[in-house]
């Protein structure tokens, strides 16, 4: 009789970790002992930090702490309970409307993480008669969403508009929903929503932009992806994570007052789960406060990120379509990319290794990303880091 943990013997993802893990470059689960925002300490060791999504530094900020100190000395540590019994504070109220208004919408919902926020609106919205539009390199939680609701799915190929014309024609008059990510969390690209929008009037879908990475970073005052293409009444949804640039855990989706409610009293993942700890909840509040009454972080972001960008293509790296604080550097090999990261990791740059299935075969590349509190100096000894072991390892030739 076969079992059901014989798979575990041939696996080849436990394979490969196995083997990474003898050689001494299993790259993945690394705990960090120490970490202040820009640096990290790993086994005694400190490395400046650019695989991080604390986009505007704000997870140290002095009031940020404070307020989720004051938060858990008012409420306690935990709401014991889902929103729709026990678990709704004023504060997760209050938070939503800060949202909507924040995002540009009539209604927010907040939820115990970013994936939760998106399989929750996902299922809530979507049934077997409904048709889910996927770029295909949206997020896996987008995936796995529309899987759960049981819609179909259809892909078009990354951020290709004549390909997302030919679905939504294919598609007709079913009922539909085009889903993207605001900027996509590896290329550090945008979906092109001034296109997107367009598109959607005229096939007559909604639209769901997924802006974890967008939210705190792009448009004015850091107000997300539909800001900065000024298309805030032409996407249906915005949905965002808290775990990123607002330095806490925790997710929101927005839109019309009715759609909210409708997901309010549909969505498995809000209804059947514990609601976000009030020192969460308190932490957003604050980050909120801080940009909205310093727009420099908004800005810094970008400009120590183009230090960045341009100082690594300037070295020769490929940092593909990247315009955001997600810079990658694409490297093709996977075992070139791990050697890589070895080699940064030693020299004391941390960066995200992803490999398949994060990215296509043979599209393997280093995730790197900036903060708005990563020092000059900070970058240019990336920088410095980046030239020297290009050159040692043979991915850059010596200028
Ligand atoms: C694009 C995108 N959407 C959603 C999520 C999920 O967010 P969370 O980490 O809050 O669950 C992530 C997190 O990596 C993401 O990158």
């Amino acid at each position: 009789m076969a079992d059901l943990f014989d798979k575990i013997a041939t696996d080849p993802v436990l394979k490969a970790a196995r083997m990474g893990r003898e050689m001494g470059i299993y790259p993945y689960f690394r705990p960090l002992s120490e970490t202040e925002g820009t640096e990290v300490v790993i086994d005694g060791r400190r490395l400046i930090m650019i695989g991080s999504n604390n986009y505007l530094g704000l997870t140290t900020h002095p009031r940020v702490r404070q307020a989720a100190m004051d938060a858990i000395a008012r409420y306690g540590t935990s709401c014991t309970g889902s929103r729709f019994l026990n678990g709704t504070l004023e504060l997760h109220q209050q938070l939503e409307q800060r949202l909507a208004r924040f995002l540009g919408k009539e209604a927010a919902l907040i939820f115990g993480t970013g994936y939760q926020t998106n399989l929750g609106a996902v299922t809530a919205l979507m049934d077997k008669e409904d048709v889910a539009i996927c770029d295909k390199e949206v997020h896996a939680c987008i995936v796995d969403a529309v899987r759960m609701a049981g819609c179909q799915m259809k892909r078009f190929r990354h951020n290709d508009m004549e390909d997302l014309e030919r679905v939504l024609k294919e598609v007709g008059d079913k009922p539909k929903m085009v889903l993207v990510d605001g900027v996509y969390s590896m290329g550090g690209d945008l979906a092109p929503l001034d296109v997107i929008t367009e598109l959607c009037q005229r096939y007559g879908a909604r639209l769901f932009v997924d802006d974890a990475h967008g939210l705190g970073v792009m448009g004015e005052g850091g107000r997300g992806t539909h800001f900065h293409f000024n298309v805030v009444d032409k996407v249906d949804l915005v949905m965002g994570t808290f775990s990123k640039s607002f330095a806490s855990l925790g997710g929101v989706v927005a839109g019309d007052k009715d759609v909210i409610d409708y997901i309010q009293h549909h969505a498995r993942s809000l209804i059947f789960s514990a609601s976000m700890p009030p020192a969460n909840v308190a932490t957003v509040l604050a980050c909120l406060d801080v940009i909205e009454e310093d727009p420099s972080y908004v800005q810094r972001v970008h400009v120590q990120a183009n230090k960045a960008r341009e100082g690594l293509r300037r070295l020769g790296y490929n940092t593909g379509d990247s315009v955001t604080p997600i810079v990658p550097v694409i490297i093709g090999n996977e075992m070139h990319t791990v050697f890589l990261w070895q080699a940064l990791f030693n020299n004391g740059v941390y960066t995200n290794p992803v490999l398949p299935p994060g990215v296509p075969p043979s599209k393997s590349l280093l995730r790197t990303s900036y903060m708005a509190t990563h020092t000059d100096e900070q970058i240019e000894q990336v920088l410095q880091i980046f030239a020297k072991v290009g050159e040692e390892t043979g991915f850059l030739q010596p200028a």
